[in-house]
This record gives C-alpha cells, sequence and structure tokens, in this order.
C-alpha cells in the first residue's frame, strides 16, 4: 500500500503526468534512432537534446538537481539548470535521458528514458558516484531487510516474510567484480541472482512488480539512479535503502557543497524523495519493464510508463506518434 504522506495542496499538478510522458517519449525515439551503432556518446547526447528541448515547453518553473553532471562537464540538462516555461509550479527534476548508454549502442533489452519530478527542494541532490542499495517490494513489515544486515540475514528473513524457501528467492544485482562477495553470500543461502550488465533503475523497479519474479535489489550502483528508482518506488509502494560511497578527498567536498552534511548517512525512500512526485520512463529497447521504440512504416510506436506518488496510480501508455513519423521531429 502507498502512504499519502503529501497534503493535498501540495500535490502536484496531475495534468503534468501526461507532459511527462512526451518528454521521456521524445528522449527515447531520439536515442532509438541510434540503436546498435555502437555510438554510447551519440546515442545519449541525442536523448538529452530531445529531452531538454520537450522539457522546455513544460509549464513548470523547474531545476535539475539530478542531471548529466555540473555545468562544467554537461552543457545541457547539468545540475541546476532552469528548465519549463517558469508558468507552472517549482519543482525538482531528476533525469537519466538514457539510463543504458551501453545497452542502446549494442541493442541490448534495458534500455530506458527516464525523469521524476517532485516539489522543489525535496528531492536529495545526489552526486555522481556510486551508491549502495538495497530495495524490496511492497507489502513486506517495515525493515524486514537492511542496508547494514548481511546480505544472508536479508535474503532469508525474506524469504521468511514471503513465505517461501531461500531457494525461491531472486535477487537482482549489476554484473561487476565489485560485487563477488555479495554474490558468493547470496548464492550460498540458495537464492537465485539474476545478473544485469547495466540499468538498475529497471533493477530496483523490478522487485515492485511480481511479474519479473525479482524478490530484491542488492549492491552498488550509481546514486543518481538510486534517486530515481527511490522516486519510482515511492509510487509504486516497496522499501530501499541506500548510501552513497564517498570514498575520495574531492568527493567529499563535492557533497558537502551539495549540501549533505552527513556523507555515511543511511537514506530511505522519504529522504530521497520528501515531497511527492512524478516518475516516468520510456522504453528505448526492450526489456522486461518496457517495450523499445517501433519505428513502422508511418508511424513510431512508443511504451512508457507513469506514476504518481500522491495517489499511487500507474499509468501504461502505448503511443503511436505520426507527426514524429511523418516529419522526424525527434
Ligand atoms: P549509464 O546509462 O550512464 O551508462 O548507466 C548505466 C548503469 O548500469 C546504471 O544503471 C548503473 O547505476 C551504473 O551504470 C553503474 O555504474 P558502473 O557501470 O560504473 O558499475
Amino acid at each position: 500500500m502507498v502512504t499519502i504522506t503529501v497534503q493535498p495542496e501540495l500535490a502536484i499538478e496531475r495534468i503534468l503526468t501526461l507532459e511527462i510522458v512526451r518528454v521521456t517519449e521524445r528522449a527515447a525515439v531520439a536515442s532509438a534512432r541510434l540503436r546498435g551503432h555502437g555510438k554510447d556518446k551519440a546515442s545519449d547526447q541525442a536523448a538529452v537534446d530531445a529531452m531538454r528541448r520537450e522539457l522546455n515547453k513544460l509549464p513548470i518553473d523547474g531545476t535539475v538537481v539530478i542531471g548529466e553532471g555540473e555545468i562544467d562537464e554537461a552543457p545541457m540538462l547539468f545540475i541546476g539548470e532552469k528548465v519549463g516555461n517558469k508558468r507552472g509550479p517549482k519543482v525538482d527534476i531528476a533525469v537519466d535521458p538514457l539510463e543504458g548508454t551501453t545497452l542502446c549502442a549494442k541493442n541490448m533489452p534495458g534500455a530506458i528514458a527516464t525523469i521524476a519530478i517532485a516539489n522543489e527542494g525535496t528531492l536529495l541532490h545526489a552526486p555522481d558516484c556510486y551508491m549502495q542499495k538495497i530495495a524490496i517490494g511492497p507489502g513486506y513489515p517495515k525493515g524486514v531487510v537492511d542496508l547494514d544486515a548481511p546480505p544472508e540475514e536479508n535474503i532469508l528473513n525474506l524469504a521468511k516474510a514471503k513465505g517461501v524457501k531461500p531457494s525461491e528467492i531472486t535477487a537482482i544485482m549489476l554484473d561487476r567484480p565489485r560485487h563477488a562477495d555479495l554474490i558468493a553470500s547470496v548464492r550460498k543461502t540458495g537464492a537465485a541472482i539474476s545478473l544485469i550488465s547495466d540499468g538498475d533503475i529497471a533493477g530496483v523497479i523490478h522487485c515492485a512488480d511480481p511479474k519479473t519474479g525479482i524478490d530484491i535489489y542488492l549492491g552498488i550502483g550509481g546514486a543518481p539512479e538510486g534517486v530515481l528508482a527511490a522516486a519510482a518506488l515511492r509510487c509504486i509502494g516497496g522499501q530501499m535503502q541506500a548510501r552513497l560511497i564517498i570514498d575520495t578527498e574531492e568527493l567529499r567536498e563535492r557533497t558537502l557543497h551539495m549540501g549533505i552534511k552527513d556523507p555515511k548517512k543511511k537514506y530511505e525512500i522519504e529522504d530521497m524523495v520528501r515531497g511527492d512526485c512524478l516518475f516516468a520512463a520510456t522504453g528505448v529497447t526492450s526489456g522486461p519493464m518496457l517495450d523499445g521504440v517501433r519505428f513502422g512504416k508511418n508511424v513510431i510506436e512508443t511504451d512508457t510508463v507513469v506514476m504518481r506518488s500522491v495517489t499511487g496510480t500507474v499509468r501504461r501508455v502505448r503511443a503511436e506518434h505520426r507527426e514524429f513519423a511523418k516529419f522526424h521531429l525527434d
């Protein structure tokens, strides 16, 4: 069940749910044109350009808090960039115009274009560093798993709460050498592991979708991706905890500058997304969550999921775009 903790007058205008679908659709179509071309940077840039163009048409007064990087490293959708036509609510914006750049470049499953919008000042300003994360879907008692508990204990507690054997639990994590010990610990319990090459926003969201068969996300991925995933879970329910990995003095200074005083803080979903939020993702390549962009003869088809935290509503928007197809406007 989704807990509504936002006063109705602070809820983001619901019409924006439809508006942000346009934003991720455009980004997805733009990057999908370069699917399988082996060009990570070009497909990312195409998504960024399209997303920025579309965002600037929205009736919002937005600030990018999770974006393509600091102003000196990203000319567009940089952290602090103002977006929107200024004729609307003040909001924080987190974007990953192309999540899974390598997946797109290699035309592998699971690349998405994604965005979250929340009340101004309510999204965690996470630097572009790693983040340790744990997430499960809705319906479990609070605290059944914990970021600081040994992985074996988390799997056993989750299995007990689900009423299944540990061998009937499936964990998901990024396939990285840094996870060697984690993988060994989880396998010791008999649980299965789904290893993904990229794309851990979707990895976290899978925990909340029984169709995927995934019960728990574990491991280390990007911090910006962590905030976007937290926004999605805030809408659909589930539990997530996370901690930034601040391992250099330079990063420590950068996080301080971003207002993070305690670099070891364990974040709950409500610390990462403190207000009402909207989340949308459009498939670039087909994956377990979304279908990829389909280029037809006179039509382009997109598949988007869009969520709203204040109500917990999740909509699936399958769109046919005749204008994009006609004018190649992306
Ligand atoms: P990009 O889309 O920026 O390439 O990120 C893909 C991704 O797999 C994320 O989903 C994940 O959080 C991060 O990279 C993990 O980083 P690394 O590849 O350095 O382990």
